[in-house]
C-alpha cells in the first residue's frame, strides 16, 4: 500500500525512518500548507512533492499519514476520509471532542480505516507492563499513580506560544501517552476528577530571537487529577509545565500483591521494575531482547525530561493499521481507543472549571495484547 504524508514538520524524520524498520510502509509523497518545505523534504527524502488536493485525488495513493500541528488535525482528516482514504494521525486526535466523535462517524460510514497515535504503547515496555498486569502476578491493580513535569518548551524551542494557548497545554500535549498507555493496562476510565492551575500570565521565550521577550499564557500549565477505570482502579495524575526537575517514575501502579514501576509511555523501551510482599527486592526487567523494545536511538539534545538512550519505533501503529486492512482485522490505535483518550483530555479541562467529578461520554475495547509474533512478521529483517 502507498502512502502520503501531509506535514513536513518536526516529526516527519522520525515517521521516515519507520519505513527503515517495517516492511508494509511504502511512502510515495509528501505535502505541506508550506510547499517550499515540501518541495525540499520530498527532494531529501526521494517522495513526490504534491499540494494537499494533489495528494488527495492521486489514486496511486491509499493511506495518507497526518503529521500536521493538532488545530489542523480535524480539518485535515475530514478532508482525506472525504477523498475515499485511510488515514492515520499523530495525537490528538483533534483538539475537540465532538470533532473526533465526526471522524470516527465518517470513517465508519465510509468503511475506511482511521488510526491514531500514540503506538508506544506497542513497545516492549508497554506490552511486557500489560502481559504482568494480564498474568495476575500483581493481583488486582487498585491504585497508582503517573508524572510527566518538566519547565515547559519555552527552554530549547524558539516558538513555544502554542503549548500556552487554548488547544496546547500539558494534558493535550503529553496526556495521550499516559491516558493510552493507561487504557492499555487497566481498560477504559470512567470518570475524573481534576485541578487545572495557571501560575504565571507569561512566560520568558529563553531562546532564539525573541530571548528575554514575554509572551502570555492563556492556559494552565499544570493538571492534578484522579481517574477512576471501569474495572474500579484509581489513578493519580500529574501533568506539568512548572517543574525544574524530578525524581519520580513516569508511572507506578500499586496491586493486591504486588507492585509495578511502568517505563516512559513516550517511549518503546524498559526496563519494567516489579516488587511483591512489602520489603521485597525491586527487580528490573530487561525488553531488549524483545522486537519493539531494543535501544535504538541515542539522544544528545540533554533535554532532561528525555532520557538519553532510548527505544523509539513510532510508525508501527501505522504498519499494523496496513496489516489489518490487508487482513480485514481491528487495528489496535483505532478511532474508538483515541475518542475515548481524547474524552478523558476534554473532561479533565471541563472538571477543572465546574470544580466536580466528570463521567466520561464514552468508552472503548482494550486494544489485543501484541504478540513478539506478530511484530516481528512486520519488521525488516
Ligand atoms: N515534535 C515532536 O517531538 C512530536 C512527538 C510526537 C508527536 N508529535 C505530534 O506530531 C504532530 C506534528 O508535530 P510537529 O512537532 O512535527 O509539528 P510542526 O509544527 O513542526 O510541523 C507541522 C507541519 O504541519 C504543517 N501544517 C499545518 N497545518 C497544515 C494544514 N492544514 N495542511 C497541511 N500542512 C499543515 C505545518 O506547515 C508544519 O510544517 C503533532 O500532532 C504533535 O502532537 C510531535
Amino acid at each position: 500500500m502507498n502512502v502520503g504524508i501531509i506535514g513536513c514538520g518536526h516529526i516527519f524524520s522520525t515517521y521516515i525512518k519507520a519505513q527503515e524498520y517495517f516492511n508494509n510502509i511504502n511512502y510515495v509523497a509528501c505535502s505541506d500548507i508550506d510547499m517550499d518545505l515540501a518541495f525540499k523534504t520530498a527532494e531529501k527524502n526521494n517522495l513526490k512533492p504534491k499540494t494537499v488536493d494533489e495528494l488527495l485525488s492521486d489514486n496511486n495513493i491509499d493511506i495518507i499519514l497526518n503529521i500536521t500541528i493538532p488545530q489542523a488535525h480535524y480539518e485535515v482528516t475530514k478532508k482525506i476520509l472525504n477523498s475515499g482514504k485511510h488515514v492515520y494521525c499523530e495525537k490528538p486526535m483533534s483538539v475537540k471532542y465532538e470533532q473526533a466523535k465526526e471522524l470516527l462517524k465518517i470513517a465508519k460510514e465510509k468503511k475506511l480505516y482511521l488510526g491514531n497515535a500514540p503506538d508506544t504503547f506497542l513497545g516492549g515496555g508497554g506490552q511486557l507492563s500489560r502481559q504482568i498486569i494480564d498474568n495476575g502476578d500483581l493481583g488486582k491493580i487498585l491504585t497508582g499513580n503517573f508524572i510527566f513535569a518538566f519547565p515547559g518548551v519555552q527552554d530549547f524551542h524558539p516558538n513555544p506560544e502554542s503549548w500556552f494557548q487554548e488547544g496546547g497545554g500539558p494534558v493535550i500535549d503529553m496526556g495521550p501517552y499516559f491516558f493510552t498507555g493507561l487504557v492499555n493496562l487497566l481498560g477504559p476510565a470512567k470518570n475524573i476528577r481534576s485541578r487545572g492551575v495557571k501560575f504565571f500570565d507569561k512566560r520568558e521565550y529563553r531562546t532564539g530571537q525573541k530571548k528575554g521577550q514575554n509572551f502570555n499564557v492563556d492556559i494552565p500549565t499544570s493538571y492534578m487529577f484522579n481517574l477512576e477505570f471501569e474495572n474500579g482502579s484509581i489513578i493519580q495524575g500529574f501533568l506539568s509545565f512548572d517543574v525544574q526537575n524530578h525524581k519520580r517514575n513516569h508511572i507506578e501502579l500499586y496491586g493486591s500483591l504486588g507492585s509495578i514501576v511502568v517505563p516512559d509511555p513516550n517511549m518503546f523501551g524498559g526496563p519494567v521494575t516489579i516488587s511483591k510482599e512489602l520489603g521485597s527486592e525491586w527487580v528490573d526487567l530487561s525488553v531488549e531482547e524483545k522486537p519493539l523494545g531494543k535501544t535504538n536511538i541515542i539522544n544528545d539534545r540533554g533535554n532532561t525530561n528525555e532520557a538519553p538512550r532510548q527505544a523509539n519505533y513510532r510508525g508501527i501503529g501505522l504498519s499494523e493499521m496496513i496489516n489489518s486492512i490487508e487482513n480485514n482485522t481491528e487495528h489496535r490505535c483505532n478511532g474508538e481507543l483515541a475518542l475515548h483518550v481524547l474524552d478523558i483530555i476534554e473532561c479533565a479541562k471541563i472538571s477543572s472549571e465546574t470544580k466536580s467529578e466528570v463521567s466520561l461520554r464514552s468508552t472503548c475495547e482494550r486494544p489485543n495484547s501484541f504478540k513478539d509474533q506478530e511484530i516481528k512478521k512486520l519488521l525488516k529483517n
